[in-house]
């Protein structure tokens, strides 16, 4: 795990073998998290896993649990994934009934508050709630799947979500997710993202660890 650093890499297990899933995770072990992508087959048209995997996840993971939740009334739901332990849960802005309320909820357990938008949500009406999470996911994918072609047009978001986190000053950590790889992490760092969540790129690698290192170096060599 890179401590000191600001940059975070985030291997999605979508991507892994799922009836291997410890297995998966030890081959992770040199990244800072494990993202852990929950689909409820209404808020995105796939269906992977809840709450009870997640819940032993946090108990065999060497890293922190990044739970993304891409689902429906994460109102109702989300607080379940911080009580289980997930270090960090990112709920969707679209989906969230109130979004402030959800994410008072989730630091009350201790965990990170993280909001998520999809590439066509504009990031301007929750610029002022800043101050409210603890992270910010610039979805460069439509959610869903993994294996995606990266989106550039959602790079200018990254900016002015970077220059929104520096304007207020607090400790929010802006993630990208979707399409990351060694062809495009640069991109993602030049624009401002320090958290970058990876699936194919390394679970679809020879070795993972490699592939770690080598988007590590890339988004450190390039964060701004
Ligand atoms: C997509 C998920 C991603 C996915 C990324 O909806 O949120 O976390 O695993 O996969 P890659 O890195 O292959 O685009
Ligand atoms: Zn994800």
């Amino acid at each position: 795990m890179a401590t000191g650093s600001s940059i975070r890499i985030a291997p999605s297990i979508l991507s892994a073998d799922f009836a291997n899933l410890e297995a998966e995770l030890a081959k992770i072990a040199d990244a800072d998290l494990a993202h852990v992508d929950v689909m409820d087959n209404h808020f995105v048209p796939n269906l992977t896993l809840g709450l009870p995997v997640v819940e032993r996840l946090v108990q065999t993971s060497p890293l922190p649990i990044d739970a993304h939740l891409m689902i429906e009334d994460p109102d109702r739901w989300a607080p379940g994934y911080a009580e289980a332990g997930a270090a960090s849960v990112t709920f969707h802005a679209e989906a969230a009934m109130a979004p402030v309320r959800l994410a008072r909820e989730l630091r009350k357990t201790g965990a990170r508050a993280g909001l998520a938008v999809r590439p066509a949500t504009p990031l301007e009406p929750f610029l002022s709630m800043l101050g409210e999470f603890d992270l910010l996911l610039v979805m460069t994918v439509e959610p869903g799947f993994g294996g995606q072609a990266f989106l550039e047009a959602c790079l200018a978001k990254v900016r002015t979500a970077r220059a929104a986190i520096s304007a207020a000053g607090g400790d929010v950590w802006l993630q990208v997710d979707g399409g990351v790889s060694a062809d495009t992490i640069a991109a993602c760092a030049e624009a401002g993202a320090d958290t970058f969540v990876a699936g194919s790129a390394v679970y679809g690698a020879g070795n993972a660890a490699d592939s770690i290192a080598t988007l590590r170096k890339l988004a450190a060599e390039h964060s701004c």
